[in-house]
């Protein structure tokens, strides 16, 4: 296939040639003298040379090649985000926006950390990767393990490593139900989720979240999945009494995310724990966004006191440098696996265990400790938090709900989320809406205390803005 024969639909190449890599170089900026903040840093690659010239792709009207994750596949319109710096990014034009998100949920140290880089370099050098599958193992992956195992809300547990979150939730419900197999109870195999939970874009994970639009057209979804109210032990209770003896296990985050930041009611996770007790079911705390500090402890487990089956966790592990996932395995886990010494766990990922990113991981959780942003997450809540609920008090929201750095901002009914969104974007402040009321709010948490308050400030100027237009 010649390169000019894979220019997408509608695309051509100026002058096709055989080779389908463009030569690539980074550049250095030399406005050094300007005191540009892009001064001597090396920038993306751009095509070079003579090739670049005459081998330039040129795209059609309408979208790129690149197909975005949750967005219209028909859009052509993106921001182009080029570099970060603590708690800001910019982008391709220069402009500065406060990182609001932490990316998306995940950025716990912020952004350009020189710790991480150098010992992700670092061990790039030594071994980018192998994999970590039957006798294989590397010195990253074990001391993370050892690390996590130590840190982990349980005692005894084990570190099942991946590269994301999806992952490690698909991970988790395979375990599940592989140790009650392995405990002699093939006939635990239903799977519990909660409405309005998030557990990733797997099938074992989409099937069993909340979320009912992230089904839409993807049935049939896996078999033995089902849902409960995210707040109702009640409704838990009827379940295990008509089929308690047949549940594997309940998949709970600690504060939901995604679907809209929703804290537990006081008690509800220690019910759960309770129940799932009660009936033989196997509890999962799902911690994607919860672990590492965003709700001031390790774990959202340590927040609530509670402790889980297995752990599920991603994004703040390794603030997203690298891609990592994993999930902690308790000892009524893995029990059952290691009961017979000839039984082979058929599970894993090429990239389980993949060193760099666990050397990623490991500088990382150096920083949320060096830094002590487990009890900087308490202030963000605070300094955040305080200003969300005033603007609650004084009519600007419906409602501010959240924990520690985690926060949503629900706006009052004739006001929409993407409106208030562009509002915020205008004013330099990259939020996240969900749903049709709610901006989340999750920064980083080396966030200053200046930069939260202009979150608090731009968003009270973007509802009022909005509000402004509704009336006309
Ligand atoms: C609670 C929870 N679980 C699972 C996932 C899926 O993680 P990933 O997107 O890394 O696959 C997410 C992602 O936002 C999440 O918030």
């Amino acid at each position: 296939m010649r390169f000019g024969d894979i220019g997408g639909p509608g695309g051509r190449l100026i002058h096709g040639a055989q080779d389908p890599l463009p030569r690539v170089e980074g550049r250095r900026d030399t406005a050094g003298a300007s005191g540009s903040p892009m001064a001597g840093r090396v920038r993306p690659p751009v095509l070079t040379g003579r090739r670049a010239a005459a081998d330039r792709y040129v795209r059609p009207m309408g979208p790129p090649p690149f197909l975005h994750p949750f967005a219209p596949p028909a859009a052509s319109d993106f921001t182009t985000i080029v570099r970060g710096e603590g708690a800001a990014v910019f982008d391709a034009d220069g402009r500065r926006y406060l990182d609001a998100m932490a990316s998306l949920w995940y950025c716990n140290v912020g952004h350009g950390r020189s710790e991480i880089v150098e010992a992700v370099a670092t061990q790039m050098r030594a071994l980018a990767s192998f994999h970590a599958f039957d006798r294989f193992t590397n010195e990253p992956a074990d001391a993370l393990c050892e690390l996590l195992a130590r840190l982990a809300p349980m005692p005894g547990a084990r570190v099942f490593l991946t590269s994301s979150g999806s992952e490690a939730v698909e991970t988790a419900m395979k375990l599940a139900r592989l140790a009650h197999v392995r405990a002699g109870h093939p006939e635990r195999t239903i799977v519990v989720g909660r409405r309005r939970s998030y557990h990733g874009v797997s099938y074992g994970g989409v099937s069993v979240q909340g979320l009912p639009l992230n089904q839409e057209g993807f049935g049939p979804l896996l078999e033995g999945t089902t849902q409960v109210d995210h707040d109702d032990l009640a409704e838990v209770t009827e379940l295990f009494e008509r089929e308690g003896d047949r549940v594997a296990a309940v998949l709970a985050e600690p504060v939901i995310g995604a679907g809209g930041v929703i804290p537990p009611t006081p008690g509800y996770l220690k019910g759960l724990r309770q129940l799932c007790d009660e009936a033989g079911a196997l509890l999962v705390l799902d911690e994607v966004i919860c672990g590492f500090g965003r709700l001031g402890s390790w774990w959202g487990a340590d927040r609530y006191g509670i402790r889980p089956d297995l752990v599920t966790f991603a994004k703040g592990v390794t603030s997203g440098y690298v891609p990592l996932g994993g999930v902690l395995v308790g000892r009524a886990v893995r029990e059952p696996l290691e009961a017979e010494a000839g039984f082979i766990l058929r599970h894993g990922h090429t990239y389980s265990g993949h060193p760099t990113a666990c050397a990623a991981a490991l500088a990382n959780i150096g920083i949320l400790r060096d830094e002590q942003l487990l009890e900087r997450a308490e202030q963000v809540g605070g300094r955040l938090g305080l200003g969300l609920s005033g603007l609650a008090g004084d009519g600007v929201l419906a409602e501010a709900r959240g924990v520690a750095g985690i926060w949503a901002a629900v706006l009052p009914e004739e006001v929409a989320a993407t409106e208030v969104r562009q509002g915020l974007l205008d004013r330099g402040v990259i939020a996240r809406p969900i749903g049709t009321d709610v901006i989340a709010f999750c920064p980083p948490l080396v966030m200053p205390d200046a930069d939260l308050d202009h979150c608090v400030e731009a968003l009270e100027a973007s509802v009022a803005e909005a509000r402004a237009r509704a009336r006309v």
